[in-house]
């Protein structure tokens, strides 16, 4: 099977998988070494010019058949388009056509030229085929419509259709958007711990990590770290400390929340990018919030324009008028009190109560932003019963500077605040919560020693990701989901 390795004539004797070397003349010498590297689909569909010889490797989506030669579309995920590869049968490989079939493996090396057909500016012609790894037909993508239920349980081969080829490329250039816009703005990347001792958000919802056997609360002294300790539900505590010391700084890295909650927007294992800005303040905090969404939007519809085109065809129609949307528009603000009143008034039926004090449901967060508004929004200035220890007092006694943004389709994408910086207000809020201060010593020391009003946020990756390819399950936009039930793969 290992055709190109074999003693094939001209290939010998520098010919070799992959990157392959031939003997050519090359500025004079006799038999200097070329290295042909391999094209990545992606380059070679966007070729200026015709090529001699290029190499591809990728997997077989279609195979049709004519007298005398075959078709083949390779795809490697490097884009969303295949290749069209015409295959004679007189070539070498050619012999292997039986096993050419839909999710085997190829290394194809061929001319590229101008194609016939409609569809496609270029075509391979392929001069030599090998076949690396077969694929029966039990291979379940062989054809196309399947739901994305199904895709779930195949999510070891998902990421070959095009869909979740689409979703995870586009994820991966949004982090890298992400990096840029904080790194182009001066913030510092800190690496906030996965394994941590303090419930930052207070909730409860956390993930114990023990060695313990057995009664895991009776001693927890004698646990591997001394005391409980819990995956994070936030590097905010620690990327505070960062923060008034380097001005301003950013996270970007898991997050885990034990809730129980099986909706299509939350997940047991998440990414949250949490900037926190020192001398900032609320009103400085809802702005980055705002422009950071607004640049995600943008650099979407400038960086990710294929796949992008491929989520609004199949998946959300509006996508692309959306986007443009929120790059361009204001996002609305409204204080807490406010909305409620919006809520109550507007004569909506909701599942859940609308009250003063009580949570905003993600019925009543959909609600402003698609119908009431009909764009993003930002909720600010929030009950204090109802938000965690470290957001600041506002001057009327009642509420915190906290901040929600609200996006169409998803709600809150966005959870933040200007913290308590200080002292004695922070250790009240601490008491008033049953926290311990001297647990949270360190965290108290930062309003000791040099406090700053500063301010951050959190924005949840995969929420971001929902609303920029209009996927509607936060299970369909993380490689490998962790939700209640449910750690396959
Ligand atoms: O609003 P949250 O709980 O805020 C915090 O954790 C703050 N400590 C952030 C900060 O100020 N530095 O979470 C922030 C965001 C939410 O708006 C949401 O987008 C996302 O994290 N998020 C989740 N995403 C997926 N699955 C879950 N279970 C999520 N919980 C929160
Ligand atoms: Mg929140």
């Amino acid at each position: 099977m290992r055709l190109f390795g074999a003693n094939i004539g001209f290939w010998q004797p520098w010919f070799k998988i992959g990157n392959v070397i031939r003997e050519a003349k090359l500025h004079g010498k006799e038999n200097a070494k070329i290295l042909i590297m391999r094209t990545l689909i992606k380059h070679a569909l966007a070729s200026a010019e015709p090529k001699d010889l290029v190499i591809i490797k990728g997997w077989i989506r279609t195979r049709r058949d004519s007298k005398g030669f075959s078709f083949l579309e390779i795809n490697d995920g490097s884009c969303l388009g295949s290749l069209q590869t015409v295959v004679n049968s007189g070539i070498p490989g050619y012999d292997q056509l039986h096993h050419l079939t839909t999710g085997a493996s190829v290394i194809i090396k061929g001319k590229l030229v101008a194609s016939p057909g409609s569809g496609q500016k270029w075509e391979l012609a392929a001069t030599e085929i090998e076949l690396v790894g077969t694929s029966d037909a039990a291979y379940p993508l062989q054809k196309k419509g399947h739901t994305m239920e199904f895709l779930r349980t195949i999510a070891h081969l998902r990421p070959r259709s095009n869909l979740f080829g689409a979703i995870f490329r586009t994820r991966s250039r949004l982090a890298y958007a992400v990096h840029q816009f904080f790194q182009e703005r001066d913030f510092v990347y800190v690496h906030t711990p996965i394994i941590t001792a303090s419930d930052c958000e207070g909730a409860g919802e956390m993930f114990r990590v023990t060695t313990l056997k057995g009664n895991i609360d009776e001693k927890p002294e004698a646990d591997f770290f001394g005391r409980r300790s819990y995956l994070t539900v936030s590097g905010q505590l620690e990327g505070e400390t960062f923060a008034c010391a380097l001005s301003n700084i950013y996270t970007f890295g898991p997050t885990f929340r034990a809730e129980n909650s099986n909706t299509a927007r939350h997940a047991a294992e998440f990414w949250m990018i949490e900037p926190e800005m020192a001398f900032c303040d609320l009103a400085g905090d809802m702005d980055l919030g705002e422009q950071f969404v607004k640049a995600m939007a943008q650099y979407a519809l400038e960086h990710c324009a294929e796949d992008v085109g491929l989520f609004a065809k199949f998946v959300d129609k509006g996508l692309h008028d959306r986007l443009r949307f929120v790059a361009e528009r204001p996002f609305q603000r409204v204080t807490y009190t406010e909305a409620v009143g919006i809520l109550t008034s507007c004569g909506h039926k909701f599942e859940f109560p609308v009250q003063y004090g009580l949570n905003l449901q993600s019925e009543h967060e959909r609600y402003l932003t698609e119908e009431h508004f009909k764009c993003p929004v930002t909720v600010y200035n929030y009950p204090r019963e109802i938000k965690p220890f470290y957001m600041r007092l506002n001057d009327d006694g009642k509420t915190v500077a906290a901040m929600d943004v609200l996006v169409p389709g998803i709600g809150e994408v966005i959870g933040g605040s200007q913290r308590e910086e200080r002292l004695e207000l922070l250790n009240e809020n601490l008491r008033r919560h049953n926290l311990r201060p001297e647990d949270y010593w360190w965290y108290v020391d930062l309003r000791r020693f040099g406090s700053v009003p500063h301010a951050g946020f959190g924005l949840g990756f995969e929420r971001l990701i929902m609303f920029l390819t209009g996927v509607s399950n936060i299970r369909d936009v993380i490689p490998f989901a962790r939700t209640p039930g449910s750690a396959d793969f």
